[in-house]
């Protein structure tokens, strides 16, 4: 089955370089261009200085020798989703979600691979909990499958989903491990979608009645609630590249779905308000850095690169953050320039109605940042390769970039304290391994860079990992396997990899070395 890259978050390269259509090239990691950028035109020249960040090679931070502590009361944890893990579709009365409608379909998911069965998470929970003692774990970040709650979406809730979190929530609690909440992780009830999803308006207040839902059965329990889970990714990858559910290849649909998944959030957030629930709330929002690529070195990035850049920027981050932490949108992601979405303003304004910035910033308690890695695009707004890449082809490896995000968010955004809700990288081939040194890699450069962004006086207060467990991963199915923890999914047998003993004593002391 010939498969497209599975989260082309940003626009494929016009090039006929590989499946993901990414271009390679050589191109250059500029500093501070300021100068050029406020000769641009078009897009957004008014705007925020977009950073372009000093190659690895100028960068001028060495880390230090010895560890870079973290914050008392850190949280470290782990992170799944209910798709992702739980297996058991048809039980206990849940209903059908827009993830088993697209998996079902051929030539949607690698090898046929639907949810079932997952990780088995729904039966062997409480296993899960005990291998989260086992490897030292402080926090767990799992999500709510909707149509365990509201099986149609709305209407009666299913008592039986309720308890399920419940007993997790509980048995989380009753372990000392912090319980971290996403209350929409994709799986869309199915007749939702039938009734138009995150294109119509409608969806955003079901979505708030079933987020009151929750708040009010588990409002007594201390929990991090993450209220959309990266609604980039829903927008782009499901809405305009049709590679995830609901499968839909329209840009104009994913200009609608940004908005109604972003009026869910702060309709969200406003109900948790409401309910006097303890704890906090936020958005999970997936960011990443853009840089210019150029094909000479030792060139300078021509404006139209510089302005390619900055667009691509509104459509990649600032589309999210500036609505939801400054009741604002950007007026350069949208439009007919390269890196922009391709269509007309109005696709926006039609569907925004007044009051509903002002919802969508209603004041959280964290945001929650989900980094994997950065991008590059070039005068055309084409995506060029220019940092490592793993089995997730979308995936460019630079760990510094996310320390510049994180201090991008102190430096451009009003103060609000700090998640990262989702970082890792995939074991290399389909078979997994339980010898992942690039895992250990991965996550000791990044956890260098959110120590040297506390040290810079970021307000971090925690670190998910993803996953615990190789999961299902989405279009790629089983085939990348991206858990702390390997899965077998003929057995169910968990076997913790070689990274989970290192990542162990960096919990233990709340410290990482270089
Ligand atoms: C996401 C999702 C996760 C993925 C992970 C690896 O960020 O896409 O939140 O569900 O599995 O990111 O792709």
């Amino acid at each position: 089955m010939v498969q497209r890259a599975s989260r082309p978050d940003v626009a494929p390269a016009a090039t006929p370089d590989g499946p993901s259509g990414v271009g390679r090239r050589t191109v250059l990691r500029l500093g501070g261009a300021t100068g050029v950028l406020a000769l641009l035109a078009g897009c957004g020249a008014d705007g925020p200085v977009v950073t372009l960040t000093p190659s690895p090679s100028g960068s001028t931070w060495t880390p230090p020798g010895g560890p870079l502590a973290f914050p008392d009361g850190f949280r470290w944890g782990a992170a799944t989703s209910a798709f992702q893990v739980e297996g058991s579709t048809t039980v206990d009365g849940r209903g059908v979600s827009i993830w088993d409608t697209f998996a079902a379909r051929r030539g949607t998911v690698r090898g046929g691979a639907t949810g079932d069965p997952a990780a088995d998470h729904y039966r062997l929970w409480e296993q899960d909990l005990d291998l989260m003692v086992e490897l030292g774990l402080g926090a767990y970040r799992f999500s709510v499958a909707w149509p365990r709650i509201q099986p149609t979406g709305s209407g009666p809730v299913e008592q039986r989903g309720v308890d399920f979190y419940a007993r997790l929530v509980d048995g989380l609690l009753e372990r000392g491990i912090h319980p971290a909440a996403t209350l929409y992780h994709w799986d869309l009830p199915q007749p939702l979608q039938d009734a138009g999803g995150w294109e119509v308006r409608d969806t955003a207040a079901r979505f708030a009645e079933y987020a009151a839902i929750m708040v009010d059965a588990l409002g007594d329990r201390e929990i991090d609630w993450l209220t959309i889970n990266e609604p980039k990714t829903t927008a782009y990858v499901g809405h305009r590249y049709g590679a995830h559910a609901p499968g839909l290849h329209d840009v104009d649909a994913a200009v609608r779905a940004v908005h109604h998944q972003l009026l869910g959030h702060g309709l969200a957030v406003q109900a948790f308000r409401a309910s006097g629930a303890v704890g906090g709330i936020g958005a999970a929002l997936n960011l990443q850095p853009v840089y210019a690529a150029v094909s000479d070195p030792d060139a300078e990035p021509d404006a139209a690169t510089l302005a390619a850049v900055r667009c691509t920027d509104a459509v990649e981050n600032r589309l999210f953050l500036d609505p939801v932490l400054l009741g604002t949108y950007p007026d350069d992601a949208i439009g007919s320039e390269p890196g922009q979405l391709p269509t007309g303003p109005e696709t926006l304004a039609e569907v925004v109605r007044d009051g509903d910035l002002a919802i969508i910033s209603t004041p959280a308690d964290h945001l929650a940042v989900q980094y994997y890695g950065v991008t590059a695009v070039d005068s055309t707004g084409a995506t060029a390769v220019q940092y490592p890449t793993t089995d997730a082809s979308w995936q460019q490896v630079h760990a510094e970039g996310l320390h510049e995000t994180l201090t991008r968010l102190r430096d451009e955004y009003p103060a609000i304290p700090l998640l990262i809700t989702e970082n890792g990288i995939p074991d290399r081939g389909a078979e997994g391994t339980l010898q992942d040194v690039e895992r250990e890699s991965y996550l000791r450069d990044h956890l260098v860079q959110a120590a040297r962004a506390v040290q810079d006086g970021v307000d971090l207060r925690g670190y998910y990992a993803w996953s615990l467990l190789d999961n299902f991963e989405w279009g790629e199915g089983y085939e990348q396997r991206w858990g702390l923890v390997h899965v077998d999914f003929e057995t169910q047998v968990r076997t913790p990899k070689d990274s989970t003993r290192w990542f162990r004593t960096v919990i233990a002391a709340n410290a990482v070395e270089a």
